[in-house]
């Protein structure tokens, strides 16, 4: 078969040890070919300090390998045992109100913790030493989901002293730290790195450039201790890729930075918790209560594919009602099906659904999976076998291709918009969707890149919110001859958090002569209007002041100060200098698409349609039957040219 491979998520340790057999021959008769085991199974595999208990896991992965499922094994470090709490108290995390969080759940770790980090290093090298060459572990993930729960970070003693000396490492000088932190403003200097606290349990907020130092280390322990495993499993498990299941939009840690010790980048895919927690307004939110916001799941695709350098898994795909969001819906039937090939569409090799059997006791009870807890069958496992019966009419496709528009998400960036946000509805996250979706809903490919990323042959890059440019950056768009849109606050902070020199947006005026001589954020039932030609458009939330001299292509109109500038470019580079809901946003972005030579279809409302290879694949996410954009002649490999709500097309040309 063509199509994705296809996996499932299992643990061993919660089953009667009788039925694992009979398991693992189901999920080879469904088509599954990969399964992934032991991430929270520490406690069975270290019952006691230092005794071992590898029976029931050699069983275990015997069982799956033996009957042809390729194993992918996991550091169990998520869920350090009761025994190893006990012992050492001081690896538990603590959160913001100083408050320590304890045992009974997971991730109840602190990053910073030497200790913890010699003990998840014992355990890794103990598990990497007795798979690491087995013939049927196929592949490694590193913990369990950096950054679940708000555990990236924690206040700890550990931490306090870590941050310390990250801090005389990145500063050299106190007097240059108490220059970059402006510690002049309200008494706040320092005489020694050893004074100085964590920024939690201020009367105010503290200096934005010491919560963003604190945001900064904390990324780099996430990194630090991810490093330490991957290494110990390279060296003792050659040839076998090596990967980490991140999830929806967290972006408490550097993704890219942590990602350049992984083979693949994997992500956990829960695409209706991330509507109810995400950035649609409510009419929207009841629109694709069952299907999930349009461009959020495939926002995430193209993000891990940049992540993993090309290479993305699915590790968890939600297969029908969760329970941990506010509220747990079901998914409309055919939305597994759906979401698989929307994964595959978007550049993933490998889909596993979380998780084989329901369980009927402890924390998830509720959140459905392949099979109910009795074994039957759920609605996801015939969706599943729908898929496998599909993928024979799949071509074998190739990667991605790059494509022509590139989003730029800058991690650091996003930690000083949340250590600055000068209004409580400055949203980062949900400002680089919008853009995204902007084209998006009118069929253009959008890959998302960091500042770092090659920008060879794009013709046009979005940067919604690039607070902190850097200057290799603006040369690296200067040289590659792609047009660049820039949103508000682009450029407005220096690595220091401070303000550039020349004002906003410092080191772009490479690029764009302009400056910015004041910002202000609005409530969200404010509206502003910007006027493009005769055209009026809407502008919310946040507007700034912009003196340039470069071509006026809209202003603001209205009361308040009417006339000054609102959208300005030259041939290389435009600034919009307010942010837009999307009628505005669409009518700026592609123009810009205008601008550089992509093309564009019309809105496509409830439909996506994304591309691999020879193959255009259609969705549906609407309640109403739609259709797709098709050419005429085309001959469809899956569904046809109407598309029912849920409902999946791929086609070629009438020659492929
Ligand atoms: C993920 C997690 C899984 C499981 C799942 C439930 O965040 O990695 O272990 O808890 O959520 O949806």
């Amino acid at each position: 078969m063509s199509g994705p491979d296809l996996g499932v998520c299992y643990y061993p340790e919660q089953w009667d040890e009788a039925v694992w057999a009979d398991d693992a021959a189901r999920m080879r008769a469904l088509g599954l070919t990969w399964v992934r085991i032991a991430e929270f199974a520490w406690a069975r595999i270290e019952p006691a300090p230092g005794r071992f208990d590898w029976g029931w896991l050699d069983r275990a992965v015997a069982t799956l390998g033996g009957a042809g499922l390729k194993v992918i094994l996991c550091t169990p470090t998520a869920a350090p045992p009761k025994w190893l709490v006990d012992l050492h108290p001081e690896i538990l995390p603590v959160g913001p109100d100083g408050t320590v969080r304890k045992f009974g759940a997971r991730r109840h770790y602190c990053f910073s913790s030497p200790r913890y980090r010699e003990e998840a290093a014992r355990i890794t090298r103990a598990i990497a030493e007795r798979y690491g060459r087995h013939p049927h572990v196929h592949a490694w993930q590193t913990d369990n989901e950096y950054g679940d729960h708000d555990t990236i970070h924690s206040y700890s003693p550990a931490a306090e002293a870590g941050f310390r000396s990250w801090l005389r490492a990145r500063y050299g000088t106190i007097d240059a730290l108490n220059r970059a932190w402006g510690t002049s403003f309200w008494s706040m200097s320092y005489g020694d790195f050893d004074q100085i606290d964590l920024p939690n349990n201020l009367v105010e907020e503290p200096s934005p450039t010491h919560r963003v130092d604190f945001l900064r280390y904390s990324s780099d322990q996430v990194r630090d201790f991810n490093r330490a495993q991957v290494r110990i499993i390279r060296a003792l498990s050659p040839g076998r890729p090596v990967t980490h299941n991140f999830m929806n939009q967290n972006t408490d840690f550097d993704h890219f930075d942590l990602a350049e010790d992984l083979d693949v980048a994997s992500w956990d895919v829960y695409p209706l918790g991330g509507l109810v927690h995400g950035r649609l307004p409510r009419a929207d939110k009841m629109r694709y209560l069952r299907a999930g916001d349009p461009d959020q799941t495939s926002f995430n695709h193209d993000l891990y594919r940049a992540v993993g350098r090309g290479r993305v898994w699915v590790m968890e795909q939600q297969p029908g009602p969760v329970n941990w969001a506010v509220t747990n819906p079901a998914p409309l039937d055919g939305m597994v099906r759906f979401w698989t090939w929307l994964a595959f569409a978007h550049g993933c090799e490998m889909i596993s659904y979380f998780r084989w059997r329901q369980a009927p006791f402890a924390q998830e009870q509720f959140h459905a999976a392949l099979l109910h807890p009795d074994s039957s069958p759920d609605q996801a496992f015939d969706e599943v076998a729908e898929v496998v019966a599909e993928a024979s009419a799949m071509p074998v496709l190739p990667p991605r291709e790059r494509a022509r528009v590139a989003l730029v998400l800058d991690y650091p960036s996003r930690w000083v918009a949340q250590a600055l946000p000068q209004g409580q509805g400055y949203n980062a996250a949900h400002v680089a969707l919008d853009w995204y979706a902007a084209a998006r809903r009118h069929g253009v490919e959008v890959d998302i890149i960091g500042q770092h990323s090659d920008l060879s042959g794009y013709g046009l890059i979005l940067a919604p919110d690039l607070m902190v440019a850097d200057a290799a950056f603006v040369a690296r768009v200067r040289a590659a001859g792609a047009k660049i849109l820039f949103g508000p606050r682009s450029g407005s902070k220096t690595v220091d958090v401070q303000t550039p020199e020349g004002l906003a947006p410092g080191p772009l005026r490479g690029l764009i002569d302009l400056r910015v001589t004041r910002v202000e954020s609005l409530p969200d039932d404010h509206a502003e209007t910007v006027l493009a030609g005769n055209l009026a458009l809407p502008a919310h939330r946040w507007r700034e002041t912009v003196e340039t001299a470069a071509d006026v292509l809209a202003t603001f109109a209205g009361g308040y100060r009417a006339g000054a500038p609102a959208l300005i470019g030259n041939d290389r580079a435009r600034y919009l200098a307010a942010l837009m809901p999307p009628e505005g946003l669409a009518r700026v972005v592609t123009d810009a698409l205008d601008w550089a030579g992509v093309p564009w279809l019309a809105d496509l409302g409830d439909v996506r349609i994304t591309r691999r290879g020879g193959v255009t694949f259609g969705f549906n996410y609407g309640p109403e039957p739609a259709s797709v954009p098709a050419p005429e002649g085309v001959r469809f490999l899956i569904g046809g040219r109407a598309l029912p709500p849920a409902g999946v097309a791929a086609w070629v040309s009438a020659a492929g």
